[in-house]
């Protein structure tokens, strides 16, 4: 891809992008193809609580695809391209519902909740509807995490690809989870710049006061934007300092072990993790004042302060402290508009203001996300300019460098 190449050349390791990468239309739609519809790119997108009963169905929407979710008599959680298979008219136009049939809002082709065309008018007589069915999309449950895979080729395997983040996930038991809550953060951005935020802690003391109240402020500086990404003195000396923290969780069968993406599968374009640390100031959840907000969730016994930090990938994370977890997707829609959404999860069992409330929950991620919403449109409105100029990173913005390489990499990969 010479365009790409080109702009490269513009590229000095240590700072940010040029312009034009955010720019260039090509570039974007490249980058949908190269990466976000790539097989390697499982995307974690809802979870299954959302449509507990036959013919309960949602939209998932980015970019120009648009995916119908829905849960089919059998119980069964299916998948499909919301396009008719007549003439391409999208069938299902609202966000989420329930439905027995899906009619398309054109010739009323009408498909059943498993995807199968029930009536079409006055159709050749040699015309076999069971070939003109909805597309299907690759998808599956894991642990009530619902995961799309949006490639028109075959995905990888999905076990292989889950494998290395089942030790710190499976210990928060999502399939015994429920959805308390859903927040979109429409967000004026490209997409790269959501993601660039979302690699370094940098702007955290600035901009997230709520946050860094809450946390250790070492754990800031050296973890808020993962293990590695701020200088090695000072995350060697977090590391040493959170070790009993860490014997402790080992002695009660926690996983403690931070998985890195490996050099093998970061050159296929994967680009998971998954760490636990302890929050710090003696606070036991990301709460406005550190205490729990709900009932224990998981496998946990008693609360020990932790936060788990899963990434599927770029575009999917999962947070989780003791008592709730938090599913962050970043879904780019166009070369300037990112829709953020984050979903809270508590023990299916916990009730609504009797053992939660939403506020709780959510107060830290809410008001951190609308604040990150804030400052990212910022960043893109200010690198349009005509003046602007690749800046130099600082020593804790390194989770930058370490996503452009990914990315770099991503663009390559099937050239
Ligand atoms: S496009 Fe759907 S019925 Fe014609
Ligand atoms: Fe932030």
């Amino acid at each position: 891809m010479k365009e790409f190449n080109d702009l490269l050349d513009n590229y000095t390791e240590g700072k940010t992008l040029p312009q034009e990468f955010y720019t260039n239309e090509n570039i974007f739609s490249e980058e949908m193809n190269r990466i976000y519809f790539q097989k390697f790119n499982w995307l974690m997108v809802d979870h299954v609580t959302r449509i507990p009963n036959p013919g309960d169905y949602f939209l998932f929407n980015v970019e120009k695809e648009s995916i119908i979710v829905i849960r089919g008599r059998d119980q069964e959680v299916r998948a499909f391209y919301n396009v008719c298979t007549h003439r391409g008219s999208r069938v299902c136009l609202e966000d989420e519902g329930s439905k027995k049939l899906l009619v398309c809002p054109y010739h009323a082709w009408s498909y059943d909740t498993e995807g199968n065309l029930k009536a079409a008018r006055y159709m050749p007589d040699d015309f076999d509807p069971k070939q003109s069915g909805l597309r299907p999309c690759y998808i599956k449950i894991y642990e009530g995490l619902i995961f799309l895979n949006l490639t028109q080729d075959q995905p990888i395997n999905f076990d292989d690809f889950i494998q290395p983040l089942k030790p710190m996930l499976d210990i928060h038991k999502t399939s015994k989870s429920k959805i308390a809550l859903r927040k979109k953060y429409p967000t004026a951005a490209n997409f790269k710049l959501v993601l660039e935020n979302f690699s370094e802690c940098y702007h955290c003391v600035p901009q997230h006061p709520e946050l860094c109240s809450i946390h250790e402020k070492d754990w800031v500086y050296t973890m808020g934007g993962g293990v590695g990404t701020a200088p090695k003195k000072e995350t060697d000396e977090y590391l040493k300092k959170i070790e009993p923290w860490v014997e402790d969780c080992k002695k009660r069968g926690l996983p403690t072990e931070t998985y890195l993406e490996t050099n093998e599968f970061r050159e296929k374009g994967f680009s998971r993790y998954a760490d636990r640390t302890p929050i710090g100031n003696g606070h036991l959840s990301q709460t406005r004042d550190g205490t729990p907000a709900s009932t224990l969730m998981g496998t946990f016994k008693e609360f020990d302060g932790g936060l788990t930090q899963t990434a599927f990938n770029q575009f999917s994370i999962c947070y989780f402290t003791n008592d709730f977890g938090i599913m962050f997707s970043f879904k780019p829609q166009s070369i300037s508009e990112t829709e953020v959404e984050l979903i809270w999860l508590v023990d299916q069992n916990a009730k609504e203001n009797i053992d939660y409330n939403v506020d709780d929950i959510s107060y830290i991620w809410h008001t951190t996300t609308l604040a990150d919403t804030r400052i990212i449109e910022n960043n893109h409105k200010g690198l349009m300019s005509r003046s602007f100029e690749p800046g130099v990173l600082s020593k804790t913005e390194t989770g930058i460098t370490y996503f452009y390489n990914w990315y770099f990499n991503c663009m390559n990969i099937s050239r």
